[in-house]
């Protein structure tokens, strides 16, 4: 890796996925021309808040957790990215997500910067009333640098419409004005939109459409392997079933369901609706241990959990013709490697799963001229952002012979350093 100007609160030794991402801006590097010259700028957040968050337990005790809101770059517009709740959430994570949020903002370019929260903490630990406590004490210290033209929170892992609700409850309390623009992925009740719950699912389907043409891959009798059947790979599953995919495996935090039959989504949906994951669904043919997953054979991979999933170890033993990546960072650099020269497509996160962010925009563009869209206008404008976006970056990769990550990073990274270009430098 070539060697970076690291901040001090960062281990050199144990980078993280921060450390992915330089060296995916590395690749990138020599395809930038002239604007190499600013590429530094992508190196390094504009602005990181670390907050104490105090909450008071239904116990009477008090408990403290750690949140972030990193602001990775602004020069196309307001900050936009998710919020977290994860008790493994980590600086270097945020840092990532949020830089993650400036490439994928830009690959379907849609007017943000690219932005990112968290709260080190399990959601799973804590009553509906400390949640609340906990989601409007993080917006009340994170409320200096929010707004809906500043920065606007959506919902990442664990944190959905209800925790999207509260924030903008609290943001219009501190304000004393309704300000629905500030988060996205909020309920229909409350300036949400239509067809947002499904999109960031959706986008990888369409995607995933384009990816199987390009491949000669049929999508009727495909067979899918998903691992995370959140929001995400959920709908994602349930998608591809309904084009005819045959899902073979399905992966969440409680353990692998395999049927080589496909199977049946809808059902697995209910079970995990009622049982709080997959584990024990009669409808399986096999469980599976969580690391036998990547032994199973598909046509279709789709890493739908958390980042750093296929690494060097596992790489090796994926046996499939198209990736698409619905979490975010599912991939090390090294495991990149070891699937391009397997001859595996790979579908990168930064525009496989930009169909939520996509749709958030549409949110927040409805919230702002309180005028809302059908979810038939919704899905159509999605679906042709996402194919458009697909298509740009399948030319670039053909044109300069680079993958289809390396080739949506030259496409948003030229447009981010663009507009740092012609803004230049302040004051
Ligand atoms: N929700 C969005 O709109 C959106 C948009 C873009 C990217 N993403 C990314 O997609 C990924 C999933 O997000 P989501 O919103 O679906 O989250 P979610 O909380 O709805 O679902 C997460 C899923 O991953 C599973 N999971 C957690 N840990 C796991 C493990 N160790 N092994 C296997 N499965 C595990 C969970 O059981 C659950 O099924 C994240 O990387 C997120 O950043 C989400």
């Amino acid at each position: 890796m070539t060697s970076h100007a690291l901040p001090s609160y960062l281990n050199p030794d144990d980078l993280g996925p921060w450390g992915q991402y330089l060296q995916q801006i590395d690749r990138v590097t020599p395809h930038l021309g002239s604007l190499s010259r600013w590429v530094e700028t992508l190196k390094r957040p504009k602005r990181i808040l670390t907050v104490d968050v105090p909450i008071e337990r239904d116990d009477g005790s008090i408990a403290h957790f750690e949140g972030y809101r990193v602001q990775h770059n602004m020069s196309r517009g307001p900050g936009k990215g998710g919020v977290r709740f994860h008790q493994d959430v980590t600086l270097s994570e945020v840092m990532a997500l949020s830089a993650w949020m400036t490439v994928k903002n830009a690959a379907v370019n849609v007017p943000y910067g690219g932005a990112k929260g968290g709260i080190r903490v399990d959601p799973k630990t804590l009553s509906r009333g400390e949640l609340q406590r906990l989601t409007r004490r993080y917006t009340s210290e994170i409320s200096l640098i929010i707004g809906p033209t500043k920065d606007i929170p959506a919902p990442d892992v664990n944190t959905n419409e209800q925790v999207m609700a509260w924030m903008m409850d609290s943001y219009a309390m501190i304000e004393g004005n309704l300000s629905t623009g500030v988060v996205t992925g909020k309920p229909i009740s409350l300036g949400g939109s239509l067809g947002r719950r499904e999109a960031t699912g959706r986008g990888v389907f369409v995607v995933g459409r384009e990816a199987a043409a390009k491949r000669g891959v049929a999508i009727a009798g495909a067979r899918v392997a998903v691992q995370g059947f959140g929001n995400v790979g959920g709908v994602a599953a349930t998608m591809f079933a309904e084009a005819g995919a045959k899902i073979v495996a399905v992966q969440d935090h409680t353990g692998t369901v395999v049927h080589p039959a496909g199977l049946d989504v809808a059902l697995l949906h209910k079970h995990v609706a009622e049982a709080g994951g997959v584990k024990g669904f009669p409808g399986a043919e096999a469980f599976m241990d969580r690391d036998a997953f990547w032994d199973i054979e598909s046509d279709i991979l789709i890493p739908a959990a958390l980042e750093q999933q296929i690494t060097a170890e596992n790489a090796p033993r994926i046996r499939t013709k198209i990736m698409l990546e619905g979490a975010n960072g599912p991939t090390t650099p090294e495991a990149d490697d070891i699937l391009n020269d397997k001859d595996i497509l790979i579908v990168p996160d930064v525009l496989a799963n930009a169909g939520g962010v996509t749709v958030s925009y549409f949110e927040w563009v409805q919230d702002f001229s309180s005028f809302f869209w059908s979810e038939e206008e919704i899905n159509a404008r999605l679906t042709r952002i996402m194919q458009d976006a697909f298509g740009a970056v399948w030319d670039v990769a053909q044109d300069k012979k680079v993958s289809l990550r390396t080739a949506t990073f030259i496409l948003a990274c030229t447009r981010v350093l663009q507009a740092r270009e012609v803004r230049g430098l302040y004051p």
